[in-house]
């Protein structure tokens, strides 16, 4: 009769007696030492209820989106903290101060992880973006790659020549859709259209037609590589990766493959010359041209790593763009005035039917360039993952080991309503939680009266600044590297917003069941922030006809 009785017992102490008692000790740790005044302490990891797993179950179950935001939200005040899956710990950082001090210090090091373990970077190419090994002569090849290419072909006038292309496909492409002057049409599932429409242009823009006849299914397979790899975070062992991911992105690369070496092989694919034009409609745009013609020349670098590099190319001009300017353009429709407002500047840019937009000046327009903050702010949910190759002091009383990958998260420091206050009071005149079209503009102070409060700010009378703000942006961390440059999404952004705004009239079919589509901004700590439900719009073609 005691035999099972002391085995249950067991059973008892080694199920709920040990974990509880753990959970009991590690809090009791975990907040003496975050009270302690000490110099150089090493952060606690936050309490957990198995020794060994640490927080590996909830991690795996809940996502790491979620379970983040779950520990945020419970040991938030006392970060930094490490959060453990197994024995790989990931440091939590939320502190702005803190955050630019982590910053300052970054390196390529999470990006190569990314390239490493999302994009399936070859190990042979590994070398070459780490440095190890290389020769100097190879060294500055690489950087010219790297650099060359979107420095001539995304900055100033040849910018706006790249942009000129993209609205052209971008207008053609919605202009065959068939809606009318007059008729609206109803779009049940705004998302999906406008992430069809914006990555289909966005892609001939950058890489042809052809690319579509190698790989018909690339819109379709990129997209869900997106899905599948939104919760990968940094520092985390590869398995963490999903299978479902890495399947996606063979396929992926396969494909890229493919389209290389049918058009992007032999001795003519590399002649580019001064003459050439800056897009081919089956070639696409002479920066992918010319880029990948640096990268095939490059030793280390086989047929498997230039696909890699189109593939992050593609990440980049997708994810960053089409997200924000479906929320950008679904808020400014629930302030129809607003959007009325900016459809008139919009047109001052544009004064015939046919003509080329003014791209520059349009992307200018203070309002566009405080919408897209405002995006980037409350809609777009970033991890920003730095791991540093010496130990680092962070904050008056943190040692942070070397090699320890720390995360921050875009989200903790957009909706810091005391740090925002601090910053810029006028900033936080409308809760963080909720979107405000104008944040980022501020009066001209320099103008006249024109602009005093109740006036309708005008461009010349506003300015859009983020002063003071910068620190409180981390959405893509300084350092990682840009790929398509600093002016490519917010150029794509107003082209984008440009087109519809201009040549379509759009409206909300409810703008009162909007707030119920919003994902609460505090339940998930990164990841792409996507509308709970179908969103629906009409839209019919512009009477323009006298213009
Ligand atoms: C790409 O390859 C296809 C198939 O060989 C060919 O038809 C097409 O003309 C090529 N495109 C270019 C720009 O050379
Ligand atoms: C675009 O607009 C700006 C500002 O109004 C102006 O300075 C520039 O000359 C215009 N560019 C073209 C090509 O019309
Ligand atoms: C601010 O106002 C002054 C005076 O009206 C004007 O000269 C200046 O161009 C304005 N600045 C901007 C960026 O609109
Ligand atoms: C926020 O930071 C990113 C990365 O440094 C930068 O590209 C972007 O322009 C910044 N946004 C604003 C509105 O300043």
């Amino acid at each position: 009769m005691g035999y099972p009785n002391q085995q249950a017992l067991l059973i008892i102490s080694t199920f709920i007696i040990v974990p509880f008692l753990t959970y009991y000790i590690t809090t009791i740790l975990f907040h003496r030492n975050a009270r302690s005044r000490a110099r150089g302490k090493t952060p606690s990891t936050a309490p957990y209820y198995v020794p060994g797993i640490f927080h590996a179950f909830g991690l795996a179950n809940t996502g790491p989106q979620k379970y983040f935001a779950q520990l945020i939200k419970e040991y938030g005040n006392f970060a930094p903290f490490y959060v453990k899956a197994g024995p790989q710990g990931l440091l939590i950082v939320r502190e702005p101060i803190q955050v630019t001090e982590v910053l300052a210090a970054s390196n390529a090091g999470a990006y190569i992880q990314a390239l490493d373990k999302l994009f399936g970077l070859p190990p042979s190419a590994l070398d070459l973006y780490n440095g190890n090994g290389v020769s100097d002569t190879v060294k500055v090849a690489f950087e010219k790659a790297l650099v060359k290419p979107t420095q001539r072909h995304l900055t100033g006038t040849a910018l706006v020549d790249n942009m000129e292309t993209y609205i052209s496909v971008l207008s053609a492409n919605m202009n065959n859709k068939m809606f009318q002057v007059g008729t609206w049409t109803q779009i049940e599932d705004t998302w999906s259209f406008l992430q069809q429409v914006i990555t289909r242009c966005t892609l001939e823009s950058l890489f042809g037609t052809d690319l579509f006849k190698q790989y018909p299914g690339v819109v379709r397979d990129y997209w869900e590589f997106a899905d599948a790899t939104e919760g990968f975070v940094p520092g985390l062992p590869r398995y963490w990766v999903p299978s479902a991911a890495s399947q996606v992105r063979d396929r992926l690369l396969e494909g890229l493959e493919r389209w290389l070496k049918v058009n992007h092989s032999g001795s003519e694919f590399a002649r580019i010359v001064d003459e050439d034009p800056t897009w081919d409609e089956r070639k696409g745009s002479k920066l992918i041209q010319e880029r990948d013609a640096l990268f095939a020349g490059l030793k280390g670098i086989d047929l498997r790593g230039r696909a890699v590099e189109l593939l992050s190319i593609m990440h980049e001009a997708n994810s960053n763009t089409f997200p924000r300017v479906f929320w950008t353009l679904v808020e400014l429709l629930r302030t129809p005035q607003l959007a009325k407002d900016l459809a008139t500047r919009i047109d001052r840019y544009r004064p015939s039917q046919g003509a080329a937009y003014n791209i520059s000046a349009i992307t200018d327009l203070p309002l566009i360039d405080s919408l897209l903050a405002e995006t980037t702010r409350l809609r777009v949910a970033s991890i920003v993952a730095h791991i540093p190759s010496q130990s680092l002091k962070i904050g008056d009383h943190w040692l942070v080991p070397r090699n320890t990958p720390i995360l921050m998260f875009s989200h903790d420091l957009a909706l810091d309503t005391k740090a925002w206050e601090k910053a810029r009071p006028s900033s936080v005149e409308k809760p963080l939680e909720d979107y405000w079209a104008e944040r980022f503009i501020l009066p001209n102070r320099s103008g006249s009266k024109a602009n005093q409060r109740g006036q309708r700010n005008d461009a010349s009378a506003s300015l859009f600044s983020m002063e003071d703000l910068e620190p409180l942006n981390i959405t893509m961390g300084r350092s990682q590297s840009l790929l398509l440059g600093k002016y490519y999404v917010r150029t794509l952004h107003a082209a984008t917003l440009a087109i519809l705004l201009s040549e379509f009239e759009l409206q909300l079919c409810d703008p009162d069941l909007f707030d119920a589509v919003v994902p609460p901004v505090r339940e998930t700590a990164f990841g792409m922030v996507k509308p709970l439900e179908k969103v629906a719009i009409r839209i019919r073609k512009h009477t323009k006809s006298g213009k």
